[in-house]
């Protein structure tokens, strides 16, 4: 007997029953629905529309589902059309017609915005665990690298000198907003729509809040129009996913070109790369790129998720059912991501001489040396012309800028710009060529930046004792 079978005399198409079910998907939320039920159970009772022998029959048999769910044994059938459907005609098989009073003062359209909300719920939390253990082993590495020295880049070409450390906390940083964006979008979706009904209101004295509380809710939804056609919270979690994932990818693209032989800055361990069935010599970093592959598969279920809520009239529309496949998705995809990330950053070997090498080669104290002219007194305008013109006479001879004679710091500083910039620098007390050779070093460039969030490895520990609190791991 279809649930719906009075109005109906006619059978429904197989056609279009196969096209507009989704116990498929929406099985995952067994556990969630079974949940949303006893609760609702122990509403009905409290509302006086269950006597209790009614509630304890009834929860009894939606704990025994639970108990088959968890364990596999639960056989779902297809015609039954959703998870909703299974699981109230399996309570039916079960405990007889008495289960046919679940269902009253609800509506598959409360109900499922329930299952999600609580589904929301627990995928946030296990999200979390999986940021946070991302976060953890970048910081275990940043803290193992020491102060190995790379060359920070714009553009893809060397800039300025950075710390690993300091670049490897920087995604640590991404990651901890994206925890933040989640926790966000769990505290606003934590609300019960139960009681919402189909669009207008249970019609009975249900205690709303007393069933939120049981559930672990903050509190109920306030507009049962709204609270049945809000997916807002899929559109923040979807939100959240997709930003975490363009995080990850923009590592794992690092990585890509970082395990490069050309670049050699990384080794990736065996177990986090393939071979090729052609090329004996190949090692790949498939991984790393599929987790870039897949933040545009992520991207794709944000922009599926707006797209099917903005034509959506009030209240509950079917096509609002299209919000499980990308949701879940996403947060599969999301979930694996970051724990094949955690994997391969702790397996990494880090090839910190090769940066180091890379590092001298891209005159990247070049800023340094500008700043030092500044500390004599010179416009930084005519700092940075001098510094370039100190790069170019180092790149004519093929020597690095601490490498330059004397002469050549004495050359640079007769500048048009500035005809007293020589009189300045040779103002001061110290012997110039020797000041400016100390600031090309890459030990003073990457000494220099100490302002706040700056790569001076003083900074960059106190992040690290910042990380390492906030992860709550202990120091080395
Ligand atoms: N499977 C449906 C969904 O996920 C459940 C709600 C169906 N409600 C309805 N009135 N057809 O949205």
């Amino acid at each position: 007997m279809r649930m719906w079978g009075g109005r109906f005399s006619g059978e429904t198409d197989p056609l279009v029953a196969e096209a507009t079910r989704s116990v498929e998907v929406d099985r995952l939320l067994a556990l969630d629905d079974l949940d949303g039920s006893i609760a609702h159970v122990r509403g009905l009772e409290r509302a006086a529309l269950l006597t209790a022998d009614e509630s304890v029959t009834i929860v009894e048999g939606l704990r025994a589902l639970r108990l088959e769910v968890e364990q596999g044994t639960l056989e779902w059938d297809p015609a039954l059309e959703d998870v909703h459907m299974n699981l109230e005609a399996a309570l039916t098989a079960r405990i007889g017609s008495v289960a046919g009073k679940l269902h009253t003062g609800r509506s598959r359209n409360d109900q499922v915005a329930l299952d999600l909300r609580l589904w929301l719920r627990r995928t946030v939390h296990d999200i979390d665990g999986d940021l946070l253990a991302l976060e953890r082993s970048l910081v275990d590495r940043a803290e193992r690298e020491g102060d190995a020295i790379m060359p920070g880049m714009t553009h893809v070409q060397p800039a300025q000198p950075v710390l690993l450390a300091h670049h490897l906390l920087a995604y640590v940083e991404m990651l901890e907003r994206d925890r933040g964006r989640f926790t966000d979008c769990a505290r606003r979706a934590d609300r019960s729509p139960l009681g919402a009904g189909a669009l207008a209101g249970a019609g009975f004295p249900l205690d709303r809040e007393a069933t939120a509380a049981d559930l672990g809710f903050a509190g109920v939804t306030a507009n049962s129009l709204d609270a049945v056609s809000d997916r807002d919270f899929a559109v923040e979690f979807l939100a959240a996913a997709a930003l975490a994932m363009v995080h990850l990818s923009r590592l794992a693209e690092e990585l890509v070109w970082w395990s490069n032989p050309a670049f050699g800055w990384v080794v990736l361990s065996d177990a986090h790369a393939t071979g090729s069935s052609m090329m004996p010599n190949k090692k790949n970093p498939d991984p790393c790129e599929l987790i870039r592959g897949r933040a545009a598969k992520v991207a794709g279920d944000l922009a599926a998720m707006l797209g099917i809520l903005k034509g959506l009239p009030l209240a509950y529309q079917r096509d609002l059912q299209e919000d499980k496949p990308p949701l879940f998705d996403a947060a599969a995809v999301l979930s694996s991501s970051l724990r094949v990330m955690a994997a391969v950053i702790s397996g990494l070997t880090f090839r910190t001489d090769r940066m180091r090498d890379a590092a001298l080669q891209g005159y990247v104290t070049a800023t340094s040396v500008a700043d030092a002219l500044v500390e004599r007194g010179l416009p930084f305008r005519v700092a940075h012309h001098v510094a370039g013109r100190l790069v170019a006479d180092a790149e004519r001879r093929g020597c690095r800028l601490d490498e330059l004679a004397d002469e050549s710091f004495e050359r640079a500083l007769v500048v048009e710009e500035g005809p007293e910039a020589a009189r300045l620098a040779a103002a001061a007390p110290t012997g110039l060529a020797e000041d400016l050779r100390a600031a090309a070093t890459l030990e003073a460039a990457v000494a220099r930046p100490r302002v706040t969030g700056g790569t001076a490895p003083e900074r960059v520990r106190e992040a690290l004792e910042a990380a390492r609190r906030r992860l709550g791991i202990e120091p080395a």
